[in-house]
């Protein structure tokens, strides 16, 4: 074992868990490739957790924060104006096509959905919010009590009454074999009985990934959430989307992930990926709802000068080059390619994705049941082969991938080569 590994197992939580048998240090990057610690290259189909959104050592943003530095003002306080935070807020606002949208700044993805729990729950005086079985919001008790995976809740413990809604789970005997509009159908259905049976007066909000993240990529076939809504608007039920993996075009079919079901959300959360790596999360809402809360608040570092420099020279990246197209481009390729080869590889259940967010469930080829073990050797090859990929689902059986959205057409048939290879020798030792 390493020296820093041993380190780490001293002095660290052992539920923040590290992938492979031995765990690699990242100490360098470029573009969207990373180093390891021995010096090994991977090409990065992870991101940081699909943080390191437009790729590694990027001058703009780096040139961007240097100018920030050099003012000599890392700091002030929401006490004084903020010009990064108002031009970041004017373009979400602008993006997220809520009306009269308004935004607010904290560090994280966590933060960022308890503030439009907040919201959701002060407007409509009610502690009832709905959300997705297989979901992941956070890490507070409000973020963990909408979160619907049993392996990312430690107790029970909520300041919120929570009702779970069907619409990821398809593979559920009750649903097996359905086609969209009929599950939609179905799971339209459950949501008027919960309304029906399940709460007490008036609900506050859904809350909802569009898709869902360390569900392993899970998701609602579209126009899912359009009818959910429809049904919601009858009640005044606010919507939330959690947008903190599939903002900024990831997705390639839309900007934000909700926008695939041509649905306008109230809220909209967002985190991860929008500085490159700096710390930054945020909700932007309708203006009426922002501004209702009669309370004084403020978020220490949320929105702080260095993260704007970061978020501002980001997005105008990420506009500036179109990599919303990029993102449906190099995606489509990847997941065709990845759908071409599952058609002989029966240790592969199913490829789904979704532009540059893509994942290979693996099972065992004799019963079809999740197999998180040939996950894990899966992971072991692609690391040899150079590639760094992430694991999740509720099973921990999916391999999920979501490279920088820079990623080049060579670079993504390079990754689908080396992921194909590994799914070719998982598959063969599983069949051996
Ligand atoms: C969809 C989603 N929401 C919220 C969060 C929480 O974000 P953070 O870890 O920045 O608190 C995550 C983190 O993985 C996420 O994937």
């Amino acid at each position: 074992m390493s020296d820093l590994l041993a380190r780490h197992r001293a002095v660290m939580p052992n539920w923040v868990a590290l992938y492979y048998n031995e765990p690699i240090e990242i100490v360098g990057g470029k573009g969207n490739r990373v180093v390891d610690g021995d010096g090994k290259s991977y090409l990065d189909f992870f991101a940081g957790i699909l943080t390191n959104m437009i790729g590694y050592d990027v001058p703009e943003v780096r040139e961007a924060v240097e100018r920030q530095l050099a003012t000599g003002v890392v700091h002030t306080s929401t006490a004084y104006l903020l010009r990064g935070q108002v031009e970041l807020a004017e373009k979400i606002a602008r993006l997220s096509g809520i009306e009269d949208a308004k935004v607010f700044f904290t560090n994280s993805g966590t933060e960022a959905n308890e503030t439009a729990l907040l919201l959701a729950t002060y407007a409509r005086k009610s502690d009832q919010v709905l959300a997705m079985r297989q979901s992941y919001h956070g890490r507070s008790f409000g973020a963990v009590s909408v979160t619907g995976n049993r392996g990312w809740k430690n107790n029970s413990l909520s300041p919120l009454n929570v009702h779970f809604l069907h619409g990821t789970d398809r593979r559920l005997a009750q649903f097996r074999g359905l086609g969209d509009a009929d599950y939609i159908a179905a799971c339209v259905d459950d949501l008027r009985h919960v309304l029906a049976t399940a709460v007490a007066t008036d609900v506050a909000a859904l809350i909802a990934e569009p898709v869902q993240g360390v569900g392993g990529f899970t998701m609602a076939p579209d126009g899912l959430f359009a009818a959910y809504k429809e049904v919601l608007d009858e009640q005044g039920i606010l919507f939330i989307s959690d947008e903190v993996q599939t903002g900024w075009g990831r997705t390639g079919s839309a900007f934000f992930g909700i926008h695939n079901h041509g649905v306008t959300p109230d809220m909209l959360t967002f985190a991860k990926g929008l500085a490159n790596g700096f710390a930054v999360g945020g909700v932007v809402a309708r203006g009426d709802l922002m501004d209702a809360l009669h309370a004084a608040g403020l978020s220490t570092f949320g929105g702080n000068p260095i993260s704007m420099a970061a978020a501002n020279a980001t997005l105008d990246y990420v506009l500036d080059h179109d990599l919303q197209a990029n993102a449906a481009r190099t995606g489509a390729l990847i997941i065709e390619g990845l759908k071409a080869a599952a058609g002989r590889l029966p240790v592969v259940g199913d490829v789904r994705g979704k532009g540059l967010m893509f994942a290979v469930e693996l099972v065992d080829p004799a019963t079809g049941e999740p197999a998180p073990a040939w996950a894990a050797r899966f992971m072991e090859v692609t690391k040899k082969a150079g590639l760094l990929a992430g694991k999740g689902g509720l099973h921990g059986n999916v391999i999920r991938m979501a490279p920088p959205l820079t990623i080049t057409a060579d670079e993504a048939r390079e990754g689908l080569g080396i992921i194909v290879g590994a799914l070719e020798t998982v598959d063969a030792e599983a069949a051996s």
